[in-house]
């Protein structure tokens, strides 16, 4: 169960008089107190959770909450019992990865296939590598391992790259169907770029730092990374001209491109990723105001979807670990996230249980807003407070023991869904889809006329 809808002003009331309301109360020096408000924030998350439900699927939350995000919320109740040592939601977790790896091992599952893009993809390799890195329990024998899921996902991504148009780069859509399958998005690129660059960390193969350089330098030469002062990650370029650069700027894509530069600098001691991190770090002031971290490009005009709802938690994500990884960056870095842990908090009063999370942390008290995405960015935040009080992400030399395969995903059963297989035929197939779906809606609209 979830907040109720604010327009229910006599239930509201009744409930609001009657039950004890406690809002979320945090006090930085006390380890408690991070326990007591993380758990109220994680237990709001897990409201939205249906899998356990007669019916629904495992992995999934309820609607309008897409998949992709599902993956994103994993990895936060990962960091969740990573940070706070709070393990009551790790069978769920593992339940649902696993649950939801598809047939090819490598997050494309049927029902998703259709509809998945690669960026919808990568957030749930992002999950799997962090469980490598985290060394969470590994999966049963019989089951695919973490580093082998993300691996599968890089694969798989990786052949999905694009020579054809705008010199590189991945496109967003994964099938030719989709609305995107035109557009070149930062996030899925970026996500690429990240991914390589931990599995470089991680397994010490090179072939993954090829990988995300030649990333990386696509997306400056597109300009999707900005070349001035700052170094701004914009939101993509269209394939029928590459010069028209999408001008948005959100939080998760500049924390996929600070964290893997701070994975890369971290593995290879390489000066250029040491001044690229700093750099990205210092470009992220814009998001934040008296250092209180919000999504600029729709918060401020009230404007932001289900989806960017849920950016400033992979963003507090990716800073904790760019903290963890990069000494230079950590005064900066402990100094937004403790700021914006205590804007958080205090916006955790909301709801019929007197702790639900808003959108707006340096608003008075609640918003207003709520959901899953709220509950996801408010978690990340607060854990994120004891990124320097946990170790570094482990590598296959110092503590990780997930197994993987550098062919993961690219072996004899890979679904025939890739579109590098897709021919003239299933091209026209496509096409034939599309034009039925409209004369089907045609053929409602018109029979609802008439
Ligand atoms: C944490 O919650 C427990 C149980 O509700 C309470 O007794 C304790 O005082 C709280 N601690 C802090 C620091 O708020
Ligand atoms: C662990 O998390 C659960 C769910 O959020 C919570 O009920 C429990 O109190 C937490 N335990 C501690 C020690 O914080
Ligand atoms: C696919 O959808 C069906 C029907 O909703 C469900 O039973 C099944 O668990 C789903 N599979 C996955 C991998 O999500
Ligand atoms: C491509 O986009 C750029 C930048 O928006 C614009 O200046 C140029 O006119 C566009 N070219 C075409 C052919 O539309
Ligand atoms: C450091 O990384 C940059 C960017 O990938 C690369 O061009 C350069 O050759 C590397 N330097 C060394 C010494 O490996
Ligand atoms: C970023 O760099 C500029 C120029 O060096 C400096 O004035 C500014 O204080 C820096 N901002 C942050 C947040 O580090
Ligand atoms: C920054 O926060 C203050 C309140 O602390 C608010 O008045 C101001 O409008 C905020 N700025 C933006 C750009 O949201
Ligand atoms: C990499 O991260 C570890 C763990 O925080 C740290 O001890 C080490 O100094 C970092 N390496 C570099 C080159 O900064
Ligand atoms: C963040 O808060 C913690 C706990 O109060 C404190 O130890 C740390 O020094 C703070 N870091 C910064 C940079 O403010
Ligand atoms: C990682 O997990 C393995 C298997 O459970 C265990 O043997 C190993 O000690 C763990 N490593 C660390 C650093 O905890
Ligand atoms: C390194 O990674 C590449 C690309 O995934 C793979 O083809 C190669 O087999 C790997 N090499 C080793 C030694 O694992």
């Amino acid at each position: 169960m979830v907040s109720l809808p604010l327009s229910s002003a006599l239930l509201w009331t009744t409930l609001f008089l009657t039950s004890k309301v406690t809002a979320v109360e945090l006090d930085l020096n006390s380890f408690e107190s991070l326990e007591n408000a993380t758990s109220l924030v994680a237990y709001g998350l897990m409201d939205y959770y249906t899998g356990d439900q007669y019916g629904k699927t495992v992995g999934m939350f309820s609607d309008p909450y897409y998949w992709w995000e599902a993956g994103g919320a994993w990895g936060c109740i990962l960091d969740y019992w990573y940070y706070m040592d709070n393990d009551t939601y790790n069978d769920k977790f593992m339940a649902a990865m696993m649950h939801q790896t598809g047939d090819n091992d490598d997050y494309i599952p049927l029902n998703q296939s259709t509809t998945e893009g690669n960026d919808d993809q990568a957030f749930w390799g992002i999950a799997a590598m962090t469980a490598a890195e985290r060394n969470f329990t590994n999966p049963p024998e019989d089951s695919p391992q973490w580093l082998y899921l993300a691996q599968a996902v890089f694969n798989t991504m990786a052949l999905r790259w694009d020579a054809d148009t705008c010199g590189g780069g991945l496109r967003w859509q994964i099938f030719v169907w989709n609305s995107g399958y035109d557009y070149k998005n930062s996030v899925s690129n970026g996500a690429l770029f990240h991914l390589a660059a931990r599995l470089a960390r991680y397994t010490g193969n090179s072939s993954y730092t090829d990988w995300a350089e030649k990333v990386y330098d696509w997306m400056w030469d597109v300009n999707v990374i900005s070349h001035g002062d700052y170094m701004f990650v914009y939101d993509g370029v269209s394939v029928n001209n590459c010069s028209a650069v999408t001008p948005y700027q959100w939080t998760y894509n500049q924390g996929l491109l600070l964290a893997g530069c701070a994975y890369l600098y971290n593995s290879t001691g390489n000066d250029t990723w040491h001044q690229r991190t700093l750099k990205l770090l210092n470009s992220s002031s814009v998001f934040f105001n008296n250092s209180i971290l919000y999504e600029a490009a729709c918060q401020p005009r009230d404007t932001c979807n289900t989806d960017q709802r849920s950016f400033k938690a992979y963003f507090s994500r990716f800073l904790g670990v760019t903290a963890q990884l990069v000494p230079e960056s950590r005064n900066q870095i402990m100094h937004w996230i403790n700021a914006s842990a205590v804007g958080a908090a205090q916006s955790c009063s909301g709801g019929t249980d007197g702790h639900t999370c808003g959108t707006n942390w340096f608003y008075d008290g609640w918003d207003g807003k709520y959901g899953l995405g709220e509950q996801m960015a408010a978690l990340e935040i607060l854990v994120n407070t004891r990124a320097l009080d946990k170790p570094a992400p482990y590598t296959a030399q110092d503590g990780g023991s997930s197994q993987g395969d550098g062919a993961a995903g690219t072996e004899a059963h890979a679904t025939n869904l890739n579109p590098l297989n897709i021919t003239a035929g299933s091209r026209a197939a496509a096409g034939i889809i599309t034009a039925v779906i409209g004369i089907s809606i045609v053929a409602c609209a018109l029979w609802l006329v008439f």
